[in-house]
């Protein structure tokens, strides 16, 4: 019997479950099947505090395409068409079970624990049905699925209700908000230092024990500051946070307030950190933070030091102790911060440009998935000396783009070696004082980037 089956008799059994059993919630639903049912957030469903709000309706009904959408089974009804307890409603499409136990019992002889585990609906049902020999509790396997907070849908609907006034609309610009599921980078693809690691569990583990720290009334925890230069892993190891704790990750851009309604700014900075207690647990990404402190610093303008000002007073008003909030910020400029600035976060994460073995560690990640000839990682680090896991990066696209050219998708080492040589060239010219420079590096036909001759791809890279 294959998979697709399972899943379908899956999710129609969690339909018809979760439809009587009054006392489960959205929670109670894993991810993906709360993301079919679930509506409004928009014009319908106001409540008394006239705000509109979103929800899932009983009853759930399993369709071909709700369960398509659910399951990622292309054809629901015929993967289960064959079982003896399925049925289908001709008019409406329903896809029903005409002996419930009899599903119940084909289900649990083909799932474990793990996956059991997974849905808390049927965990539920499961655990206090009769006759069933099952080991998993309702409680584990609701700790365990995502809150509905970090769904897409309730983002959504969270950021209307906050800001759904014309003059908001920039405000927008000034946060982002993603949902854990739409953040891609993992901490797999990241390749840290000790002191990083050694940071990320001990907030980790902070997290978890929130409760313990509220009640031994230690609060001045959860507020980290990422420094470095840039292309360091800063922004990508917030994400990658948030994407394995399952956490929203919110994310303010701190030059957008120049760009803002100055009137609005302090306002919308307050909502910023409203959002981010209603969607809480959630991590609060504050970047270019030396922003903050330049402008303390110079002679800006009243609204715009009001706004910061009301930045600093919400970042002392948020903890991870009493609001579940996570705050990181991050800055490329350290040397800008003042003392004020510094005092507000408990740990300082370094950034350093990734030493030899670290070069050799991530261009080992970010090559995974390609397909190198004579692949020495080693002897690339050794040539990349100084650079950033985003110029590494940077390396790696060029030399797949070049080889493309010549129509291979296998690399080479040699490639590799090349591309590097491009980008210090490329890195050369970025540096280059263009009015007073070396001149005929400014010519064409010089030897910065130059490909003179006839022979295609042969770059001459004597420098
Ligand atoms: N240590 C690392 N391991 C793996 N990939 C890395 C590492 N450092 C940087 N990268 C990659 O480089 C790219 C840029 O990183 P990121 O945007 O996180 O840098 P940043 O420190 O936030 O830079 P900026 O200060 O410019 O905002 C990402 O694609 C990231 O995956
Ligand atoms: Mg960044």
């Amino acid at each position: 019997m294959s998979d697709a089956a399972l899943d379908v008799v899956e999710f129609v059994l969690t339909t018809s479950v979760y439809s009587d059993d009054r006392t489960l919630d959205e929670n109670d639903l894993p991810p993906s099947y709360r993301r079919v049912f679930w509506t409004g957030g928009s014009d319908d469903g106001d409540d008394e505090d006239g705000r509109t709000r979103g929800g899932i309706t009983r009853p759930l009904s399993a369709t071909n395409s709700t369960a398509r959408e659910a399951t990622g089974v292309d054809r629901p009804w015929e993967a289960v068409s064959g079982l003896m307890f399925t049925d289908r409603d001709e008019f409406s499409g329903t896809i029903t079970l005409t002996e419930q136990g009899m599903a119940e019992q084909w289900y649990l002889e083909r799932v474990d624990e793990e996956r059991l585990l997974e849905n808390p609906t049927l965990a539920k049902h499961f655990d206090e049905a009769d006759g069933y020999d099952v080991d998993v509790s309702h409680e584990d396997a609701r700790e365990r699925n995502r809150p509905i907070q970090a769904d897409r849908v309730w983002i959504d609907g969270l950021l209307e209700e906050y800001f759904d006034e014309e003059e908001d609309e920039e405000m927008l610009d000034l946060v982002d908000v993603r949902a854990p599921e739409e953040v891609d980078v993992t901490l797999d693809d990241l390749v840290l230092t000790e002191g990083q690691e050694a940071e990320i569990d001990k907030i980790a583990k902070a997290i978890e024990h929130r409760d313990y720290l509220a009640e031994i009334g230690l609060r001045e925890i959860g507020k980290l500051l990422f420094v470095g230069p840039p292309g360091t892993g800063k922004t990508s190891t917030a994400q990658a946070l948030a994407q394995d704790m399952d956490l929203p990750f919110v994310e303010v851009k701190l030059s957008m307030i120049t760009s803002q309604y100055l009137g609005e700014t302090a306002k919308n900075v307050d909502k910023t950190f409203e959002v981010a207690k209603r969607l809480s647990p959630c991590i609060l990404f504050i970047d270019e933070f030396d922003f903050v402190a330049k402008t303390r610093r110079s002679d800006e303008h009243a609204a715009l030091k009001r706004a910061v000002n009301t930045l600093l007073k919400s970042i002392d008003n948020i903890s991870l102790i009493q609001d579940d909030v996570l705050l990181i910020g991050a800055t490329n400029h350290p040397d800008q911060l003042d003392a004020a600035a510094w005092r507000r976060f408990d740990e300082i994460v370094n950034f350093p440009k990734p030493d030899y073995d670290m070069r050799a560690d991530i261009l080992r990640v970010i090559t995974r998935q390609m397909r190198i000839d004579e692949f020495d990682p080693e002897l690339v680090a050794e040539a990349t000396e100084g650079m950033t896991g985003s110029d590494l990066r940077m390396v790696l696209r060029e030399a797949v783009l070049e080889a493309l050219t010549e129509d291979r998708t296998a690399l080479t080492q040699e490639d590799l070696l090349n591309a590097v040589e491009e980008f210090e060239e490329r890195d050369n010219l970025k540096n280059m004082d263009m009015i007073d420079g070396d001149h005929d590096a400014l010519v064409a036909g010089g030897d910065v980037g130059s490909s003179g001759d006839d022979h295609g791809h042969d770059h001459d890279h004597d420098h």
